[in-house]
């Protein structure tokens, strides 16, 4: 397994972690906490805490203060024969029923509540809980994505920031054995970095169309590049032209906006080493153009970077891993407006594969500025490539908003990004690229139409972009429904974020050789 040692401050996280074996009634911190089942069954950290309590907990609970059920919590103060200065209980529900989800809601439970109590640090013994198929390594990495989704706030654009008085700034997660130390300690820098990635891809999606433009896109992987030494090249409409990139130019061409095209390489491998290629959508506002879209909800149309947002995110975090791959992430990075100049539907452009496409409907504009990306990496001689882009609306309707859609044209690679998906709580469900699809592409002017119809909108998509990636192993995320929440708890998500960077983990440990990342 590849080990990454490495205690690193990670400047993009709200809380400092570590890990520590040791019984939970002397811990000297503001704050322990334990899980109670329901009915107030104790957990096996919280029994201890009773036994050195002369049974204190368990009288508490008999007289009614907490039942144990999900999402409840209880505070206390100076608890005799304990050292912290407060123990917090978390109702967990049933024991037999415990599952990730409720794993999940724990931490979040805690998280908040530790947060909100003033206290600055705490020490959780959550992660000892069994949950069912799920090592320490799992719990202790989702411990640190979930801690950092609960204290995840975006408000640079408030004048007033509702401010926490004594925000939590340390947490302690806690195994039962010692010799469960190393792997936990290895995947507290794998849920960091996880994290770390999740809160970049964030504050990017959340910005706004007019800051996040395609040249601030461009600036922030300069920038990306400036700080972790990677190779960045962007390239402006005159090289995209000289190149024939005359789809994805059409998607621009009713934007005042200059669109970019954005190389990022990180060399973590042996040089020949084959690159795995990460390609991202970023439209960085989608108005639909002149097949213009309604007007409810349109705002959310700023999330149509979150592709390009996941990838950058992703590269990210393999850098402050360190793992030992070779990474390029490829943006192409325009907005979609209507205007004087912009592409009418029926308009007939050659892409860069020199396959024509007749754009039927210019809200279809994703797979425009993809298929001459994809077409653009095969210079790469890529190990594979994963493109990952909020392309469908028909993904919502298909998935929801639980798992991304995933279309491939090699079914290794799919199972790979559904392990990804599944080991880091970011699932994905496969649907199929079967050749009968394809025909709903048809165009009467040209090679194809860059729409299928209404049927199976999410795999008439992928089609579109199998066309174009003949030449190496290729999947495709759909992110529509996962990628950002609508309504009050509206902003991106994080997602994919913790998919691809798990398929990057494992891909290194296959590789073998150790990371040696230090502070
Ligand atoms: N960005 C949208 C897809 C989308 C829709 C993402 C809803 C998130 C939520 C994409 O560019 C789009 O408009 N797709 C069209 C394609 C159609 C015209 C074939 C769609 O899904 O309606
Ligand atoms: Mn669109
Ligand atoms: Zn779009």
């Amino acid at each position: 397994m590849l080990k990454l040692r490495f205690s690193f401050i990670f400047k993009e996280l709200a809380v400092e972690f570590s890990i520590k074996s040791g019984s939970p009634e002397k811990q000297r911190t503001a704050c322990v906490v334990v899980g109670v089942f329901e009915s107030r069954k104790l957990s096996l950290p919280a029994e201890l805490l009773d036994n050195a309590a002369r049974g204190y907990l368990s009288e508490l609970l008999r007289r009614g203060d907490m039942e144990g059920k999900a999402g409840n919590t209880l505070l206390l103060h100076k608890v005799p024969g304990t050292e912290a200065d407060r123990i917090l209980l978390v109702g967990l529900g049933k024991e037999r029923e415990f599952r990730e989800k409720d794993y999940r809601a724990a931490i979040v439970a805690a998280v908040r509540t530790l947060n909100e109590t003033g206290g600055f640090d705490g020490t959780l013994y959550l992660t000892e809980l069994p949950v069912k198929k799920r090592d320490i390594a799992w719990r202790v990495r989702q411990a640190v994505i979930v801690a950092e989704e609960t204290l995840y706030r975006f408000d640079q654009m408030k004048s007033k920031k509702d401010d926490v008085r004594r925000p939590l700034r340390k947490l302690t997660f806690c195994v039962e054995r010692r010799n469960e130390l190393a792997a936990a300690e290895q995947a507290l820098v794998e849920g960091q970095a996880i994290a770390a990635g999740m809160n970049t891809m964030k504050n990017l999606a959340n910005l706004p169309g007019n800051i996040c433009t395609p040249t601030y896109l461009a600036e922030q992987a300069r920038a990306l590049a400036a700080e972790y030494g990677l190779a960045a090249e962007i390239l402006g409409r005159e090289e995209m032209e000289q190149l024939g990139m005359n789809t994805l130019l059409a998607v621009a061409r009713g934007s005042h906006q200059p669109p970019q095209f954005i190389v990022l390489k990180y060399q973590g491998g042996k040089a020949g080493e084959k690159p795995i290629v990460l390609v991202g959508k970023g439209v960085t506002f989608d108005t639909g153009g002149i097949s213009l879209k309604p007007p409810p909800e349109m705002d959310e149309m700023k999330f149509d970077m979150s592709g390009a947002a996941s990838v950058l995110a992703a590269l990210k975090a393999a850098a402050l891993m360190k793992l030992p791959l070779n990474i390029i992430a490829v943006v192409p990075a325009v907005e979609n407006m209507p205007g004087g100049s912009a592409t009418r539907p029926g308009d007939i452009v050659t892409s860069m594969s020199g396959q024509t496409v007749e754009i039927l409907n210019t809200d279809a504009e994703g797979r425009l500025i993809l298929c001459d990306a994809l077409t653009y990496v095969e210079r790469f001689e890529p190990d594979c490539v994963i493109d990952v882009a909020t392309l469908t609306g028909a993904c919502v309707i298909a998935l929801g908003h639980v798992v991304s859609g995933l279309l491939a044209n090699d079914d290794g690679l799919a199972r790979e990004l559904l392990d990804a998906g599944n080991a880091s709580w970011d699932r994905a469900w496969q649907m199929p690229l079967f050749e009968d699809y394809q025909e709903q592409l048809q165009s009467n002017f040209a090679d194809m139409g860059n729409i299928g119809g209404r049927p199976a909108g999410t795999i008439t998509a992928a089609c579109f972009l199998s066309r174009f990636t003949k030449k190496y192993e290729w999947a495709h995320l759909d992110i529509a429904g996962t990628a950002y929440k609508s309504g009050k708890d509206k902003g991106s998500t994080g997602r994919p974020v913790p998919l691809l960077t798990h398929f990057l983990i494992e891909r290194a440990s296959k590789v073998g050789a150790g990371g040696t990342a230090s502070k």
